[in-house]
């Protein structure tokens, strides 16, 4: 008999971007080759135009959806908008993968969205904490330690139950780039085997997280 899950039983997601996209090219390789499965991308949100994210969803021709919050009047009427494009592609399970805006997060979608951190949280997290700012600020404290976190987002950046974390060595020459490719090739294993669990375990399973 056919183990692989029906179409109906594939859950669908939904990547919220707002840079490089390096989390979505991870992402999709996954998909691509069979590292992760029983999912399926559905839809790309962006919060910009022209970053290289939008170009990679492109190529892989997926639907993507260039979502400004500038062109919007609040951040009710941004995230009214992210939310209708992912319910309307059917999302099950959105991804924030460096996206730097704040989309609200409807009862709808509450206890499904991920969110993955370049830190330890509920350290070096929350609001201008992205990119090289989160491993300058990690080296300046003078940590030992730093790593990923996958976490339930909620309605404040950088929040919520956490899901997963992978632990990386803070070395005494690190550099926030040499820090930063440590916690990177960290990330690029662990969202995606915190989305097969999700696959495997359903929705239902994130709800054990509080
Ligand atoms: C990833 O390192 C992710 O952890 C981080 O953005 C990077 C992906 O950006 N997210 C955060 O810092 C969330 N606060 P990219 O897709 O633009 O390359």
């Amino acid at each position: 008999m056919n183990s692989q899950p029906t179409s109906r039983e594939v859950l669908k997601l939904g990547v919220l971007i707002s840079g490089g996209g390096s989390t979505l090219e991870n992402l999709l390789a996954h998909l691509r080759d069979g590292r992760l499965r029983g999912a399926e991308l559905r839809q790309v949100i962006s919060s910009r135009g022209t970053v290289r994210g939008v170009e990679l969803a492109r190529a892989a021709g997926l639907p993507v959806t260039v979502i400004r919050r500038r062109d919007h009047a609040d951040d009710g009427a941004f995230s009214a908008a992210i939310t209708a494009v992912l319910a309307g592609a059917g999302v099950e399970l959105a991804l924030l993968a460096g996206f730097l805006c704040f989309w609200r997060i409807p009862a709808r979608y509450a206890g499904r969205v991920l969110n993955i951190h370049p830190a330890l949280l509920p350290r070096y997290g929350g609001r201008g904490f992205y990119g090289r700012h989160v491993h300058e600020a990690v080296l300046a404290a003078g940590e030992t330690e730093s790593g990923c976190t996958v976490h339930l987002a909620d309605n404040q950046y950088d929040h919520g139950p956490i899901v997963a974390q992978a632990r990386v060595p803070v070395r005494p020459d690190d550099t926030a780039e040499t820090l930063a490719e440590r916690v990177g090739i960290a990330e690029r294993e662990l969202y995606p085997q915190v989305i097969q669990q999700v696959a495997d375990r359903g929705l239902a399973w994130l709800r054990t997280f509080r």
